[in-house]
């Protein structure tokens, strides 16, 4: 067949297979039998094997070309479906336990639940008077997709619990998956079996689900009441004896070096393991530290996932380019020779800043060991200097911004007394094209916006094509002018136009990370929607250049002041904030309203015992109250622990604030 021959039929099939999607998935009328409906699938992807030009978004090889979001009810979590943070060495380790020590602040005899980290999918179950009810995969975190029935399919899940003990309302969190060996008889379908598992789970069909053999094991709990089980370890054994698979390699170690020994022996014995394990996750033992503990923006405090070490090997440095990133970063990135690292195949390696290539003198045409762990990004390690060619001359880092052109600097961090060792282009806002693209990829991201049907790759492609320049473009897209695009489909219009409108409702803390101002992370972003509470004040503050009230906010300071301040001094992005709280319905943060301490505000001063200042404010805080970080007007009480600075006590007996001893206050709290 000719070049155009092939096309027209690829495209043929794939409108039929963009029809039967949606007569079955979203009319429930399908037309074909299974079977017919398979082969037009196969056919389309034996077509793209054969002829390696064919592409398409509504393609059945793009995560599965079917299966929407939309089609599954959305359900918001009880208990927010948090991710772990990660610890690579045993430095990470031993800060990970500082840390606890210094929120707790005193040391204290830990144990840890030791458990595998299952690379699979997670999913919480709700069971209510013993039944499992409802069922959700994580989604972002905060909403889940309902797929209940789905989850019916997997053997391992228990559908009724008639064990006395069992709790009458308890969601059961853990780890969907597939084996090795099952996974060996998919291979040609899927990346690989995390990849399996999660296209099975959201098949809208159950019946689609049952055909890939998914295994269950157990290891949470989300939504939960009970002063009964006092330990992680009981609650895994509470697990097995209610009939859940619990993982037979879980047990309880006491120190860091123990956890480090069966970190190594099972590093190694993981391979004879008949699913894939990336590390070990460690949980606090105790749930009453666990709780005094909590958790940051995305991951608990009293948990994490140590990572098996890296695969590497040695490539070859081709050329090294530099990337931009939303801040204005300029990171070096290695384009090597590709090369197989443990199963997958790169051909890129980041070489982080540019203080890194002069400490390691990195130059093109080098052989470099490379390195890749999990879903990390791959890193060049180090320089094979006996392979280095004479010819060879030190890399110049450029010192102006490739995309526009600007200056680059260091910035001197007044901290550390030091210059940063990340160069940056010094436009701020959308002025720069490849800072501009990378904002609007962090605008439509997961913990920001969540517009799912939008990707990185489909940002890029519409601002080649003109349709986005700013994150507002988004809520005004030429659909007609998509749905005529190369690879975009009814179908897929839709699924965009869908996710797009969803994302209209948000919450101001979100949306606040949403804009993307540096130093304003997802913690941050929170602070502020708490003290602000509306979209309306925020810009308030703004425009009364009142930026420095922030000062007030305990866990802001002069760096998140002077971004902003530097963030919103250009008229660009105040437009772009201002257009989009039109555009949007930016909603205030869900506040706990009924704590015993709502509109009071406290203040620290001294040091407190059996408790940091971090534990003391989430205290407050979980009770509605807030914490400020100076002496004024609006503080209404003191909190004194051990020599507490005298001019804050005096300051707070002037203006009549209330002073209260620690002893005191928790008796406030009952
Ligand atoms: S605990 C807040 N325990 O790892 C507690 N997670 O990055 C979070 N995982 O999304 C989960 N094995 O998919 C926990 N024994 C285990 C786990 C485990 C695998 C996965 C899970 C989660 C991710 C965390």
């Amino acid at each position: 067949m000719k070049h155009n021959e092939v096309k027209k039929y690829y495209e043929k099939k794939l409108n039929e297979f963009i029809k039967h999607n949606k007569l079955y998935f979203e009319d429930s009328l399908p037309i074909i039998s299974d079977n017919l409906y398979d082969k037009i699938k196969q056919e389309i992807l034996d077509l793209e094997k054969k002829y390696t030009f064919l592409k398409s978004a509504s393609s059945p090889s793009n995560s599965l070309g079917y299966a929407p979001s939309k089609n599954f009810v959305k359900s918001r979590h009880r208990v927010r479906m948090l991710s772990l943070s990660n610890a690579f060495n045993n430095e990470d380790l031993e800060n990970f336990e500082k840390k606890i020590f210094n929120y707790l602040n005193k040391k204290v005899d830990l144990e840890y639940s030791v458990e595998p980290k299952i690379d699979g999918i997670s999913a919480s179950l709700t069971y209510k008077d013993g039944l499992f009810t409802v069922g959700t995969s994580r989604g972002d975190g905060t909403t889940g997709e309902v797929i209940t029935e789905n989850l019916k399919t997997i053997k391992d899940i228990p559908k009724k619990i008639t064990s006395k003990d069992f709790p009458k309302d308890i969601d059961i969190r853990g780890e969907v998956f597939i084996t090795k060996d099952d996974f060996e008889k998919l291979k040609n379908n899927f990346a690989n079996p995390r990849n399996a598992a999660s296209g099975s789970l959201r098949q809208k069909n159950p019946e689609e689900t049952k055909k890939i053999p998914l295994n269950f094991i157990a290891y949470t709990y989300g939504y939960f009441e009970s002063d009964k089980i006092k330990k992680q370890s009981d609650f895994l054994n509470s697990l097995k004896k209610w009939g859940f698979k619990t993982n037979d390699y879980n047990k309880v170690l006491k120190t860091i070096n123990d956890l480090e020994k069966f970190h190594k022996k099972f590093e190694n014995d993981r391979f004879d393991l008949e699913y894939d394990v990336d590390g070990l996750v460690y949980k606090i033992d105790s749930l009453e530290l666990q709780k005094r503990l909590g958790f940051t923006a995305n991951s608990p405090r009293w948990a994490i996932a140590h990572k098996f070490s890296a695969d590497s090997a040695y490539s070859q440095i081709r050329d090294i380019s530099i990337q931009i990133g939303r801040t204005g970063a300029l990171t070096p990135v290695a384009r090597i020779k590709p090369v197989n690292i443990g199963g997958v195949v790169v051909s890129n390696a980041t070489l982080h800043n540019e203080d890194e290539i002069i400490r390691k003198d990195i130059r093109l045409g080098d052989t470099v060991k490379v390195e890749r762990a999990g879903d990390v990004i791959p890193h060049v390690i180090l320089v094979d200097l006996k392979k280095r060619e004479k010819k060879s001359k030190k890399f110049i880092f450029p010192k102006n911004c490739p995309s526009c052109g600007s200056e680059t600097i260091k910035e001197f961090n007044k901290t550390t007394k030091k210059y940063d060792a990340v160069r940056r282009c010094t436009n701020e806002g959308y002025d720069c094209e490849k800072i501009a693209i990378e904002k609007i990829k962090h605008f439509i991201s997961k913990d920001a916006m969540n517009i799912d049907g939008l990707g990185k790759k489909v940002v890029e492609n519409f601002w080649d094509l003109n349709l986005i320049r700013f994150p507002q473009d988004i809520y005004n897209l030429d659909y007609n002018k998509i749905s005529n695009l190369e690879g975009w489909g009814n179908l897929s219009v839709s699924n965009l136009k869908y996710s797009i409108d969803q994302s209209k409702k948000v919450s101001l803390d979100k949306f606040l990370y949403a804009i993307g101002v540096r130093h304003i992370g997802i913690e941050n972003a929170k602070l502020l929607a708490e003290y602000v509470k509306s979209i309306k004040n925020f810009l308030g503050f703004v425009n009364k250049n009142n930026l420095n009230e922030f000062l007030n906010i305990d866990g802001i300071g002069d760096t998140q002041i002077n971004s902003l301040k530097k963030f919103f001094e250009n008229k660009s992005n105040y437009k772009i904030v201002e257009k989009l709280s039109s555009l949007l319905n930016i909603s205030d943060l869900k506040l706990n309203k009924y704590g015993k301490l709502l509109n009071n505000t406290f203040m620290f001063t001294g040091k407190l015992s059996n408790m940091s200042r971090a534990e003391a404010k989430s205290l407050i805080e979980k009770n509605s109250g807030s914490v400020v970080s100076s002496v004024n007007k609006k503080l209404k009480y003191l909190i004194i622990g051990e020599k507490p600075t005298n001019r804050k006590v005096e300051q707070a007996r002037s203006l009549g604030i209330k002073i209260l001893s620690q002893k005191e206050w928790l008796s406030l709290l009952d």
